[in-house]
């Protein structure tokens, strides 16, 4: 079922579009940063549970560009270092806004943009949001068409479809920036959630910068290694140069078999026993354990501390338009492509 509610801010009308299914599952997106704002699925005793951190208000997600709660950042997600690349020949130059590098594009970020709705369907449960950002938006070179599509299954599915269309060849790694926390998004911390994730390598960091050094490393004898399942905190703590850069995991690790029919990655709330598994297409995830959450105000009064909630952000690597040996998320001119991430809820 879908259901739409226009918000009025003081200068925009933003549109708030809710998709149920009969299973209880839902969730609420927006066209205000093409943001996935509640994604509410019933846990192991039938009560209902938000599994995403956020805001109560539209207008709280346009004035906190620093938590990018549930949204959809561009043209590129993660860092670029020195905030600028070459491509054909000629240097681009972004906007530095951590330190000499680039976090997220920008504080222009596709996250604050005002989506058109494009279509609803009623009929498959989804709607499509698309962007046109011309060319210079951002710093980036060509005319892009960006469209991603929010579906709800009946099995409990929510697909994000992203349909990109440039003109010049042009960047492109755009990613979900859901905060996950499947005991509830006000339950606390998520160490204790079981977590198994199909990467046997890791991008390691230079430094507390977070750019990657280039290397891909084996997780083998490390905290990164979660193919076996694990607690998030197990290791997180451990006196590993790798974590404490960062205050946690905020990694991209390398994923082994990127395909939308095998989960990367299985997670299990401890307390819910909500279980979600998340598919990609995406060469690379960044793991991100909520470290600079600092008892951020949310939805219903709710207080985001540290690790309160983990993201699961499918995305090229960081830098990787820096750097020749990671895949390259170059978009060919006037050539279509497709990218998707599912992340499916059930019972365990
Ligand atoms: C990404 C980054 C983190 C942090 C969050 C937002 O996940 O990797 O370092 O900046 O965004 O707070």
């Amino acid at each position: 079922m879908l259901q739409t509610q226009q918000v009025n801010t003081p200068n925009d009308t933003i549109s708030k579009i809710t998709l149920s299914n009969g299973n209880e599952t839902s969730i609420v997106v927006s066209n205000l940063g093409a943001t996935l704002l509640n994604f509410k699925t019933p846990d192991k005793n039938g009560k209902l549970q938000d599994i995403v951190l956020g805001f109560d208000t539209v207008e709280e997600y346009f004035r906190n560009t620093d938590t990018y709660f549930g949204a959809t950042i561009g043209r590129i997600a993660n860092r670029t270092e020195t905030a600028s690349f070459s491509l054909d020949g000629e240097t681009f130059q972004i906007d530095k806004n951590e330190g000499e590098n680039n976090l997220h594009s920008g504080p222009n970020g596709y996250q604050i943009r005002i989506w058109e709705v494009e279509s609803l369907d009623e009929s498959s449960n989804q709607v499509t949001f698309k962007l046109d950002s011309s060319d210079g938006d951002q710093g980036y070179p060509g005319n892009l068409t960006l469209k991603i599509t929010y579906r709800l299954t009946d099995d409990n599915q929510v697909t994000i479809t992203y349909q990109a269309l440039s003109d010049k060849n042009t960047p492109l790694s755009p990613t979900n920036h859901s905060y996950f926390n499947l005991n509830g998004h006000a339950s606390g911390s998520i160490e204790n959630h079981l977590l198994q994730l199909n990467a046997s390598a890791f991008t390691p960091i230079k430094d507390s910068t977070s750019i990657p050094t280039g290397q891909i490393a084996d997780v083998e004898g490390t905290p990164f290694d979660f193919r076996k399942p694990k607690t998030i905190g197990q290791d997180i703590d451990q006196p590993f140069e790798q974590l404490q850069f960062a205050g946690g995991y905020d990694h991209n690790l390398v994923l082994d078999n990127p395909n939308l029919q095998t989960a990367f990655a299985t997670v299990i709330g401890d307390k819910s026993g909500i279980r979600l598994e998340a598919f990609t297409d995406l060469p690379g995830v960044q793991f991100y354990t909520g470290n600079f959450l600092n008892n951020h105000p949310g939805k219903a009064q709710a207080s985001y501390g540290k690790r309160h909630g983990f993201c699961l952000e499918t995305q090229f690597f960081p830098n990787a338009i820096n750097v020749p040996n990671f895949p390259s998320p170059v978009l060919k001119a006037n050539t279509p492509a497709t990218y998707q991430t599912i992340y499916k809820v059930s019972i365990h």
